[in-house]
């Protein structure tokens, strides 16, 4: 790389050089962005960030990558193979760049903060690297990157624009994010985390748990519900710990699950250490509370809770779960789960297995432990379970998930659920899908329901992961 910077590489110690994207009025060069997000649901979120970070300042984003000035990519660092992708997606836009030489790439997000100078090495292209805590500088990037695009700079000659802060009191509170219509919104609440799970590197990309103001949430709220939107589903890493001076996620649940005209509100991720009477209360008592709780086990042996630094152990997540079901009838619990872990036996991966067994999630996501540079477990504890044994822990608890979730679905076999009709069939033009309370998606003709309606589905067959329905 020359001197010919164009923008300074500013991390911490930086920033009071940097400009404020508030002095950034009307950009000089408004450009039109395509963004592609991988990852969780709060990338899909901090991407709609992105886009109303990018039109509040007067530039446009398209939804076809031909028709792009820049294109940014929203990245997940969670395990290996999530950055993989992202590394071969990023070698395809080099090879558009190719035709279209004028083209910024950038690549935000997770793996951006995580990999920082690593990306640049192994992607010398790229011309933006930004965390998730520097989406406001947006703005500021792609206007000086712009003047280099104008002023002839060869893309090899200039140094990428660099936002790599972490910044505890960032909560992008005021930022109107830019959603597509529909029925379902996803809500940030929460951004980072504080829990410090030793094999889990999203403390070191998202930097410090901070919540949002309860009023303002529900301000929010209120706008979603005048849009349109049906079903909000709210988002953070740790999302029960979530508190506003003395209001806590139960307050939160019950004032969301106030707001005139919402149908439901549901939540993502729970922590087992955080799920508070409050937040049962408020499961159990608000009627638009949906009856799903996503609560990630990890691990069924207290030993690798340990080593893994959950702060619970097997017993009292059994325990949760057995209050939970009594104090919620009917709900449904789904779980996160890694096999592999460092130092996992057999006989510890047995009770995960048999932990499953007995808990009978309605589903489940599992993982094969990917070990991350810059974690607790990376500095302190061998990755030694060798790759062939993690794939065969894998399958078994694929093969018995599966079983259970077609077992509990059967079960379900002329009972009623209540859906909420989100879109078209995309098989049968004639059928409407929609979710359960549940979180399990259902497939009826339309008969006289429309597009947002709350329609209820007799169950007439299932499969492993649909059930299949008549309106009644
Ligand atoms: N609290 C967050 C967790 C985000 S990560 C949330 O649920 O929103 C989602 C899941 O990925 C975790 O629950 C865990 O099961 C899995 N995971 C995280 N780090 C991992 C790693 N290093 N290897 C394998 N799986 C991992
Ligand atoms: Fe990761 Fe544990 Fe937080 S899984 S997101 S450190 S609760």
């Amino acid at each position: 790389m020359n001197n010919q910077t164009l923008f300074p590489l500013y991390g911490k110690d930086k920033q009071a050089d940097a400009p404020q994207a508030s002095q950034v009025e009307t950009p000089t060069h408004a450009r039109r962005v395509y963004i592609e997000t991988y990852g969780c649901q709060m990338n899909v979120s901090d991407s709609e960030l992105m886009a109303g970070i990018l039109m509040q300042s007067g530039h446009q984003t398209v939804s076809v990558l031909d028709d792009a000035d820049v294109v940014l990519v929203n990245t997940c660092a969670i395990r290996e193979n999530a950055e993989t992708k992202v590394i071969n997606r990023l070698t395809q836009l080099n090879h558009h760049k190719r035709r279209h030489p004028d083209l910024i790439i950038g690549v935000c997000g997770c793996m951006a903060q995580h990999l920082r100078d690593k990306l640049i090495d192994a992607a010398p292209y790229v011309d933006l690297v930004m965390g998730p805590d520097a989406y406001r500088d947006l703005p500021i990037a792609l206007d000086s990157l712009a003047r280099g695009v104008e002023s002839h700079v060869s893309m090899t000659d200039r140094d990428p624009f660099v936002g790599l802060r972490l910044d505890k009191s960032e909560d992008y509170a005021d930022i109107a994010p830019i959603r597509k219509e529909g029925i379902r919104a996803w809500l940030t609440i929460q951004r980072g985390c504080d829990k410090m799970c030793t094999f889990c590197i999203v403390p070191f990309v998202r930097g410090r748990e901070r919540s949002l103001p309860l009023k303002l949430l529900v301000e929010d709220v209120e706008k979603l519900v005048d849009q349109g939107f049906k079903e909000v589903v709210l988002l953070g890493q740790t999302v029960n710990s979530y508190h506003d001076n003395d209001a806590d996620f139960g307050d939160l649940l019950y004032a969301i699950g106030d707001v005139d005209g919402l149908e439901r509100v549901r939540f993502t991720s729970p922590h087992p250490a955080d799920a508070t009477d409050s937040m049962i209360d408020a499961m159990a008592n608000s009627p638009s509370v949906c009856k799903h709780l996503h609560l990630p086990l990890q691990s069924g042996s207290t030993e690798v809770l340990e080593r893994m630094r959950r702060t619970y152990t097997a017993a009292e997540y059994r325990d949760l779960v057995s209050k939970l079901r009594e104090r919620v009838p009917d709900i449904a619990i789904t779980t996160d789960v890694i096999v592999g872990f460092c130092g996992e036996t057999d006989a510890e991966f047995q009770q995960t297995y048999e932990m499953m067994a007995d808990i009978r999630y309605d589903s489940a996501f599992m993982f094969k432990y990917s070990e991350r540079e810059g974690t607790l477990a990376h500095k302190a504890l061998p990755d030694d379970v060798p790759e062939t044994v993690k794939g065969e822990r894998l399958k078994q608890i694929i093969g018995l998930q599966e079983k259970i979730s077609a077992e509990i679905n059967t079960a379900t076999v002329g009972d009623t659920v209540t859906v909420l009709v989100e879109g078209e069939s995309r098989r049968d033009a004639d059928k409407y899908h929609g979710k359960s309370d549940g979180f399990k998606t259902a497939v009826f003709p339309k008969a006289d329901s429309k597009i947002g309606d709350v329609v209820n589905v007799r169950v007439e067959r299932t499969t492993a992961h649909t059930l299949i329905g008549q309106i009644v």
